[in-house]
């Protein structure tokens, strides 16, 4: 039985066809963000599955889309999350929880769930932005490789990690972060996203890991 607020979050994606290359059908969130009352409902969807379950760790993201912006909007960004990051960490020593997350458009969603749900944020990033000691895991795109960093100490072993992201395709940004998760010791107990391309077997790539969708891509 699918969610009410399901069908209004659908109907807010744009679908640009023939982007960012001819056949890739985009799935755009930026006009899910134009409708307060979808983007609440997004978040409160994610908010519901995982409160009160313990979880310490919000993971979110990839790296490209944030280089094509002005590099003082960019700068400005990079303060804001590790400000962030910092409060919330303040926060975790406190009550032993956590949450993280990955750029860019998985800065969207990770921090609203994180802090409805009392979990710290970290983020991770794209190499040479982080300016603390790092881990890094590269991985495998459709033409090259990626990588992305994570503070170390920002992770602690006693943390229970959800990985958050808009969307899933072949599962590669997902499992890289878990890598990461795990690497530092952290226990993950799922990864959730917005939006699905089933077509990519992106679930079949995250090591046997529960992954929940709100929906498949149209
Ligand atoms: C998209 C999306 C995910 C990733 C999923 O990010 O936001 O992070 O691709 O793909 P995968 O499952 O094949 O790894 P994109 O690379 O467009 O970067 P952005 O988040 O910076 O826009």
């Amino acid at each position: 039985e699918q969610d009410p607020r399901i069908k209004g979050i659908a109907a807010s994606i744009r679908v640009v066809p023939d982007f960012p290359k001819k056949g890739i059908m985009f799935q755009d969130i930026t006009t899910l963000l134009l409708e307060p009352e979808a983007f609440k409902n997004t978040v409160d969807l994610f908010v519901e599955r995982y409160s009160g379950k313990n979880i310490s760790v919000v993971a979110v993201g990839r790296a490209h889309s944030l280089t094509a912006l002005p590099s003082q909007t960019y700068r400005f960004n990079m303060c804001f999350i590790i400000v962030g990051s910092f409060a919330c960490l303040m926060i975790d020593l406190h009550q032993w929880k956590t949450a993280k997350g990955i750029e860019a458009r998985g800065f969207i969603f990770g921090p609203p769930i994180a802090l409805a749900i009392g979990a710290k944020f970290v983020p991770l990033r794209k190499p040479r932005k982080l300016p603390g000691e790092v881990i890094s895991e590269r991985y495998v795109l459709e033409y090259g490789t990626d990588c992305l960093e994570m503070h170390v100490g920002a992770i602690q072993p006693c943390d229970r990690a959800l990985v958050v992201d808009d969307l899933v395709a072949t599962g590669g940004t997902l499992r890289a972060a878990m890598n990461l998760l795990e690497r530092a010791g952290a226990e993950v107990v799922e990864c959730a996203c917005v939006i699905e391309l089933p077509e990519l077997k992106g679930r079949d790539r995250l090591n046997g890991k529960p992954l929940y969708v709100l929906m498949e891509s149209r």
